[in-house]
Order: structure tokens, then C-alpha cells, then sequence
């Protein structure tokens, strides 16, 4: 384990810790210790220092644990589970599972990162990843069916992360397709899928998600659309992040599992209850061109309807478009 984990790990009970305690247990100097905490103070690592006594976090801090995220998943989940990665600091969880997945890493393997250097999102957005404000998560899924199918699967991830929030006693959260949710019109996590492998024949996704946990202020000024974040949310003040990415992974195999059985249609129903852009008018750019009209929900493919303003429903595909809700 590197040393940044292991002194994080030793300050998780959130008592004091001398500089000298920390440094022989580790078999590193005070120096060394002090050197390594302020890295971390400054990837956003909050710390309280006190002359005499040493080293302690926060009683709110939350870091992520990879033993007691295990023990609080549910039998499916642990059945299909590969290897469970967390990590204090990544560029991207989907890039370098990315990596591993071109390095045959097995189907169910998930990663999770305190941080992101490179986070991002769709449309080659920056996703704003602070020191332990996210919950940014990515999960590699196999599938025997081909790339065709994964416009489904991305719609799916979005009820898995519904569901997730629904068990966390988020009740208002919505889907804007293909896969934002959103609380009262901000967002509240993202989905970005990554493929590797065939147009036809089987091919694996990269399912990340990245769910705003709570953000410092510098770090929410810098993202460029409405958002939320869990600790605005009424009911949320013990949520443990821990819980919540084992409820993320439940939900997950869960919806993926009957997705590669029955593909969308189960799901539909569900989809729509949610969609919180259908009837409302919308301005989607395409590559080289911009059609405006109003949501008219999904087809059975998962495509998006839109009532052009020439009065044609036509339907488009999740890769190709970026959707904005106009007023
Ligand atoms: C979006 O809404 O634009 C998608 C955001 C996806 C962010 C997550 S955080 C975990 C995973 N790793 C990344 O680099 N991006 C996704």
C-alpha cells in the first residue's frame, strides 16, 4: 500500500496522531509524514494540526474503504464482483480502467478514486473531482451483445443510480437522457460510458459515474451548469459515502444482469416515470447541425423522440447528441 493510504488509513479513526507515532509506525520520518499531509492538504485533504498532540481529521470525514464497502454489498453484487480498486488519487477511474480492460481485466471489476486529476465527462467535459467530494466510481462490464446495445445499457446505468438514490432516501431525483440526474433541474451525478471492442460481437463498457457528494466552494464554481450535491439534499446528513457506493454497485449488477437477459424493455416503463424533459422544448446539437423541437420520451431502443418544429417526430442516438432543455 503506498504511504499516502496507509498514513490516511491510520488518521481514519479520527483521533490525534503525533507526527512521531505516525512516522515509526510507517518507517518513515516526521519530515517525511508532514511532507506527504501536505500533498494531500493541498489535492484538497482537510486536516486539523494541533501543536502537542499532532495530527487528526475531521469527524466528517468520509474516505473510502474498500473492506467496508465489500461487507455492505448484497449477494448478487458480491457473486459477480471482480476485483474491487480503491484508489486515493487517479487521472480518470474510466481511463485507467480502460487500461486494464484492454489488459483483459475481468468482467464486474470496479475502481473508485478519492480523487480525479483528468475526471471527465461527456462531450470531453472536465468532471469536477475534488479530494473525497464525489463519489466517482467506474465498473467494466462485458457483454456478448454488441456495441448497438449499449445506447440501452447507458439508459439503464441512470436507473441504477436512481435506485441507489432512492434507497438513500433521495425520492426527487429525475433522468434527462440519455443518463444526467437531476434534482429540481441541477445536476446531481453523471454517466459517461466508454467502449472497447466491436460494432457486433462482444464488446465491454466502461460504466463511470460520478455522483456530487459535497464540494468545496472553489471546486462547484468551476463547473459550468446548474448542480447539486448530496450534502444540499434534505435526509442526507449520515449518509456514509462507503454505503452508498455499495448500494451504487448492488443497483448496478442488478440492472445489468436483467439488461443483458432482456435487454431495455423492462426498464422502460421506469425510464419514463422519471424523464423529466418529456413535453418540454429542446435544443440538441448534433455534429454539424442543431434541431430544435420538443421531447417526446424514448423508443423502445432507448433513442430520444423529438417533435421537430416542422411537425416530424424524429429519433436520435446518445453517442451523436447533446441535449439542452430550452424555455
Ligand atoms: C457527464 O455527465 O458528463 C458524465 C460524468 C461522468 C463522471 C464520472 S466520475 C467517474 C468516471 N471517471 C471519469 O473520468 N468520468 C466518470
Amino acid at each position: 500500500m503506498q504511504l499516502r493510504s496507509q498514513l490516511l488509513n491510520r488518521l481514519a479513526d479520527g483521533q490525534f496522531h503525533s507526527g512521531e507515532a505516525l512516522g515509526s509506525a510507517l518507517g518513515v520520518s516526521r519530515m517525511a509524514v508532514w511532507k506527504h499531509l501536505k500533498a494531500l492538504r493541498e489535492l484538497g485533504l482537510d486536516f486539523e494540526v494541533v501543536r502537542g498532540k499532532g495530527y487528526r481529521l475531521p469527524a466528517s470525514c468520509d474516505l473510502l474503504d474498500q473492506e467496508t464497502i465489500l461487507a455492505a454489498l448484497g449477494p448478487q453484487a458480491r457473486a459477480g464482483l471482480g476485483p474491487l480498486h480503491v484508489m486515493l488519487e487517479v487521472d480518470s477511474t474510466n481511463s485507467w480502467l480502460r487500461e486494464q480492460t484492454l489488459n483483459g481485466a475481468r468482467s464486474g471489476t470496479v475502481c473508485l478514486a478519492e480523487l480525479q486529476h483528468a475526471g471527465r465527462g461527456r462531450h470531453g467535459r472536465h468532471w469536477v473531482s475534488p479530494f473525497a467530494g464525489n463519489l466517482c466510481l467506474s465498473l467494466l462490464w462485458r457483454t456478448s451483445q454488441g456495441a448497438a446495445a449499449l445506447g440501452g445499457l447507458s439508459l439503464v446505468a441512470g436507473i441504477a443510480v436512481l435506485r441507489c438514490l432512492q434507497s438513500a432516501g433521495i425520492h426527487g431525483a429525475g433522468l434527462k437522457w440519455p443518463n444526467d440526474v437531476l434534482v429540481d433541474g441541477a445536476k446531481l451525478a453523471g454517466i459517461l460510458i466508454d467502449v472497447a471492442g466491436e460494432a457486433s460481437g462482444p464488446c465491454a463498457a466502461i460504466i463511470g459515474i460520478g455522483i456530487n457528494i459535497s464540494l468545496p466552494e472553489s471546486a462547484g464554481a468551476a463547473i459550468d451548469q446548474p448542480w447539486t450535491q448530496l450534502s444540499a439534499l434534505a435526509g442526507t446528513t449520515d449518509l456514509s459515502r462507503n454505503r452508498l457506493a455499495a448500494m451504487l454497485i448492488d443497483n448496478l449488477f442488478e440492472v445489468f444482469a436483467e439488461f443483458d437477459s432482456q435487454g431495455l424493455q423492462p426498464f422502460l416503463e421506469e425510464w419514463c416515470k422519471h424523464d423529466v424533459v418529456a413535453g418540454c422544448p429542446v435544443s440538441l446539437q448534433l455534429p454539424h447541425t442543431r434541431v430544435l423541437g420538443t421531447a417526446r420520451g424514448i423508443d423502445a431502443s432507448g433513442a430520444l423522440l423529438v417533435e421537430t418544429t416542422g411537425g416530424r417526430e424524429e429519433r436520435f442516438l446518445s453517442g451523436e447528441v447533446s441535449l439542452r432543455v430550452t424555455t
